[in-house]
């Protein structure tokens, strides 16, 4: 397979994330190591979601923590753990001064003491309709550098996609695998259990310009916009693949790695859509135009979208070139 890293049992030089990112560092010799401190909390914080997904039946985490989240969705005790482990790893990085979560309703300023310059937003755990099935889960986080010398406020987190440092996500599957961009091309490591570290599998990993695959919840067609119809029949009309996790993060991997395109488009009852701009959609926007890629709301680049607020959603359309470029000519035609 193409841009697959074979590993033997015994790689005394193998390429882990750290030493990856390390390496990364020093192409820029002013850089002051803040960005490698962050994403090693990252790391962290992810493996110790790896780690309680793998045992939350024995765990006893599945079901429901009991809380209804921000979004008005009942939070799952993953949810919460996930959500502390992310904080928890932030904060004490000292890298970073706010942070947004899905799991909670207002930005979270880190103490003083403990601050850095960047800003992290996150879904801490991704598809959790998913947990109690063993469907694939994930985490999705975008990193900005703060932009201004005030003291940290929400403006700080209503930056545009465009201004991202470095975005990627974790998908919890039958394997567990990071995916990172730092503006520099797609890089995808995967968890190897035995020594407890995300070692580099998929190095500059690239979307197919057009695939066979599309991706989207059609339990909702009657509610879906005339471009979207039109769309959905033509696939239909050649045969295409349908694929839907019901995961973001799983879908979007899958659109990665194979090809085709991943809808979350407006329906009538919901205009904007259901997924986030600042922890969904941008992150995965970056992630997917790094690749090669293209992630649009039907009309413009979903990087381009200027936020208004921390918990705002877009319809998003993501993943190969040619695919995405066919939904906006739609979108076009029908005036949308
Ligand atoms: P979350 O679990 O973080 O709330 O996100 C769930 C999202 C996303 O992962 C997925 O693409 C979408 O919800 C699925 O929604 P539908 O059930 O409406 O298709
Ligand atoms: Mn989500
Ligand atoms: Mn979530």
């Amino acid at each position: 397979m193409a841009n697959q890293v074979q590993r033997s049992e015994l790689d005394t030089n193998c390429m882990t994330l750290s030493r990856f990112i390390l390496m990364e560092q020093k192409k820029h010799p002013h850089a002051t190591g803040e960005l490698s401190q962050l994403l090693a909390g990252i790391q962290t914080a992810i493996k110790c979601i790896a780690n309680a997904v793998r045992k939350a039946g024995i765990a006893a985490l599945y079901g429901m923590a009991g809380d209804v989240n921000v979004q008005g969705e009942e939070v799952k005790k993953l949810d919460v753990l996930s959500n502390d482990l992310f904080i928890n790893m932030l904060r004490s990085s000292y890298t970073t001064c706010l942070l947004v979560s899905e799991e909670n309703k207002t930005v979270i300023e880190v103490e003083k003491d403990h601050q850095g310059k960047y800003v992290v937003c996150f879904d801490p755990l991704d598809g959790s309709s998913n947990i109690d099935c063993l469907v694939s889960i994930g985490s999705i986080f975008a990193i900005y550098r703060k932009n201004t010398d005030n003291e940290p406020s929400v403006d700080d987190a209503l930056q545009p996609g465009r201004s991202l440092v470095a975005a990627g996500y974790a998908l919890y599957g039958s394997a567990t695998m990071m995916v990172l961009s730092t503006g520099n091309g797609v890089n995808g490591f995967m968890l190897d259990p035995s020594i407890g570290e995300f070692v580099l599998t998929d190095p500059n990993m690239r979307v197919k310009d057009k695939g066979k695959i599309y991706s989207l919840n059609e339990g909702y067609a009657n509610l879906w916009d005339p471009a979207v119809a039109e769309y959905v029949q033509g696939k239909k009309a050649k045969k295409a693949g349908a694929r839907y996790i019901g995961s973001m993060v799983a879908d979007v991997h899958r659109t990665l790695k194979y090809g085709g395109i991943f809808m979350y488009p407006a329906t009538a009852d919901a205009p904007k859509g259901k997924l986030r701009l600042l922890y969904e959609c941008n992150p995965m926007a970056f992630v997917m135009e790094q690749a090669g890629g293209k992630a649009i709301n039907g009309k413009i680049p979903i990087l381009d979208i200027k936020p208004t607020e921390i918990h705002q959603r877009v319809p998003i359309f993501l993943g190969s070139a040619g695919d995405v470029t066919e939904i906006e000519e739609l979108y076009k035609k029908h005036n949308l």
